[in-house]
């Protein structure tokens, strides 16, 4: 990575964050508040994108915007190394999408596959999603130019998003550039277990989320994160404890593969000595799933306790988090402004 980069991302503010939200991008980005070649990091509380599906309940949306601001600060985000910033206190993000959606014809936006995936599991077609949501990429790209981001750590399923960004910014420099990059084209982060894929949700449906009540949240005690893995599904196969089982696709094994380290075996199950060998054991059949999931459990437990701790402490203190929110919000709108204004003059917006 060279020098100077800037980095950038973001989360709806619909509910609770969840080990999903956690492994797929919290994770990676408390990483880089400890890399030195980045010189300015933002996270953003999307409200606006929020809205693009949630008109009809916006309550949904205020609600949670501490919510998740109390999430950020318990995984160990810290305003010393990141600006955290509110997206509708932002001028610029209203405007800089007009600029950006005369860019982008109806057909690239179309094949978008995130957003077709989620028209299709929130049944909108063609002609009845709102066009605040089928254009919600091109607010995005605004959310990821307007503070110069180079470097955007999300999942894979934000990758269509940077990819639109990318060709939002070139044709932005091609047609107002006059040979200078006018707006920088990012690139996305991945986290690093990405090869495991995401996090399924405890139904070992593809992902975690709220509506299918598949997740685990930050927010959950040690007593709900054991009644979840209890009940969570695993190879359906693995009828008796002899029989022989699936690992690969296993919601445990994908969570322990996710989470669990050699020092986990040490401490809680001994008689293996790293994950290789309880899943050689699983597929040969002779380990039953109770087992499993009670080492899930005490993993989940010393991985999350420390993070719950921090947010009941946050929670007893929303002034604060209030403040830090403000401040960030008010640090953005100066960094913005000055985006704001280049993409006026480039276009040759008339001053007066
Ligand atoms: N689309 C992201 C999500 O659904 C949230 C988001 C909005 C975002 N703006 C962003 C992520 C900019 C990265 C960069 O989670």
């Amino acid at each position: 990575m060279i020098k100077n980069e800037v980095s950038l991302t973001g989360d709806r503010p619909t509910g609770a964050l969840h080990y999903g939200h956690y492994v797929g991008s919290l994770k990676s980005r408390v990483a880089l508040q400890n890399n030195d070649s980045i010189t300015a990091r933002y996270v953003m509380i999307a409200d606006l994108q929020a809205l693009t599906d949630n008109a009809d309940n916006p309550q949904k949306i205020t609600e949670n915007i501490l919510n998740v601001m109390c999430d950020y600060l318990a995984v160990g985000l810290s305003p010393d190394k990141t600006t955290f910033f509110l997206q509708s206190h932002i001028p610029a993000l209203s405007e800089l999408p007009m600029y950006y959606s005369n860019l982008v014809t109806v057909a690239r936006l179309q094949r978008n596959p995130t957003v077709k995936a989620e028209m299709q599991s929130k049944s909108m077609t063609s002609s009845s999603v709102p066009v605040g949501f089928f254009t919600y990429p091109i607010s995005q790209a605004a959310d990821i130019t307007c503070v110069g981001a180079t470097v955007v750590p999300v999942g894979e399923d934000q990758l269509p998003m940077i990819e639109q960004t990318r060709e939002i910014v070139h044709t932005f420099n091609r047609l107002y550039g006059k040979g200078k990059n006018i707006l920088m084209e990012p690139v996305a982060i991945l986290p690093e277990k990405a090869l495991n894929g995401r996090l399924v949700g405890t139904d070992g449906k593809t992902k975690m989320s709220k509506s299918l009540n598949n997740c685990i949240y930050l927010k959950d005690t040690a007593d709900i994160i054991c009644s979840k893995v209890k009940g969570m599904f695993t190879d359906p196969n693995h009828l008796r404890i002899n029989d022989p089982g699936n690992t690969e696709n296993n919601p445990v094994f994908i969570y322990l593969r996710s989470f669990c380290t050699d020092e986990h075996f040490q401490m809680f199950c001994p008689v293996y000595q790293n994950l290789a060998e309880m899943e050689a054991h699983y597929r040969k059949g002779g380990l039953g799933d109770g087992t499993v999931k009670k080492f899930l459990t005490d993993v989940l437990i010393a991985e999350f306790e420390p993070i719950y701790t921090r947010r009941l402490q946050w929670e007893q203190h929303l002034n604060d988090v209030k403040d830090i929110l403000y401040k960030g919000t008010n640090e953005t709108i100066e960094v913005t402004s000055k985006t704001l204004e280049a993409v006026r003059s480039a276009i040759g917006i008339m001053k007066f």
